[in-house]
């Protein structure tokens, strides 16, 4: 599924998902699931935050509003989904990531905007290459889904690169690349949880 995804978010990101994610995944999809669901809540919150903190920026403005109304749409489908599947909406601890990547956010303007937007293109574009990633191991219903999702993920992707770009006043490659090399910890250490943006889960007792 690989051929599903931007050459140009391939290369962005600092590595593929690895397959013990996708075991985990594949015998999880309630917890898969529910995560996702949160996860699409999350990123329209973000989005609203967004707008809310810099009104002075019209692109920012334009775009985030959209990307906040397909992340609640998206939210929608997923509850819809769970719903058809009989899956009770229960409570989860949120994932290391997104803070794992947010903590190393600069304090001072523009630096802090231009990090907040990078580690939303880290989040958008590991979501699409997760989707992608995933769809071979899934039931056809929920594949279908996935598939439809690639698409508009990887267009956030393009979103919050493009006003990182634009707000920069430096190149912001050195700042891919430091937020690429924490992101590759946290996609491939072992980590104590499954969730939609985990690492490799450890078992207990193996
Ligand atoms: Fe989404
Ligand atoms: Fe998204």
């Amino acid at each position: 599924m690989t051929d599903m995804i931007p050459q140009a978010l391939l290369d962005f990101l600092p590595c593929r998902t690895p397959q013990a994610w996708i075991d985990a995944a594949a015998e999880n999809n309630e917890i898969l699931l529910i995560d996702h669901a949160q996860c699409e809540k999350k990123a329209a919150s973000t989005a609203m935050h967004l707008l809310f903190k810099y009104v002075d920026r019209p692109e920012l403005l334009t775009k985030m509003s959209q990307l906040a109304r397909e992340e609640l749409l998206h939210f929608e489908q997923v509850v819809t989904l769970m719903q058809e599947r009989g899956i009770d909406y229960s409570r989860l601890s949120a994932s290391r990531y997104a803070e794992g990547l947010r903590q190393h956010v600069r304090g001072n303007e523009p630096g802090r905007l231009v990090d907040i937007l990078v580690v939303g293109a880290f989040i958008e574009a590991r979501s699409c290459e997760r989707f992608a990633s995933l769809i071979p191991f899934l039931d056809e219903g929920l594949a279908r889904y996935y598939r439809t999702l690639l698409k508009s993920e990887a267009r956030h992707f393009e979103d919050y690169l493009t006003l990182a770009r634009s707000y920069a006043e430096e190149d912001i490659a050195p700042r891919i690349q430091f937020f690429g090399e924490k992101e590759r910890l946290l996609i491939e250490s072992p980590d104590p949880e499954f969730r939609f943006h985990s690492g490799v889960l450890v078992t207990s007792g193996a």
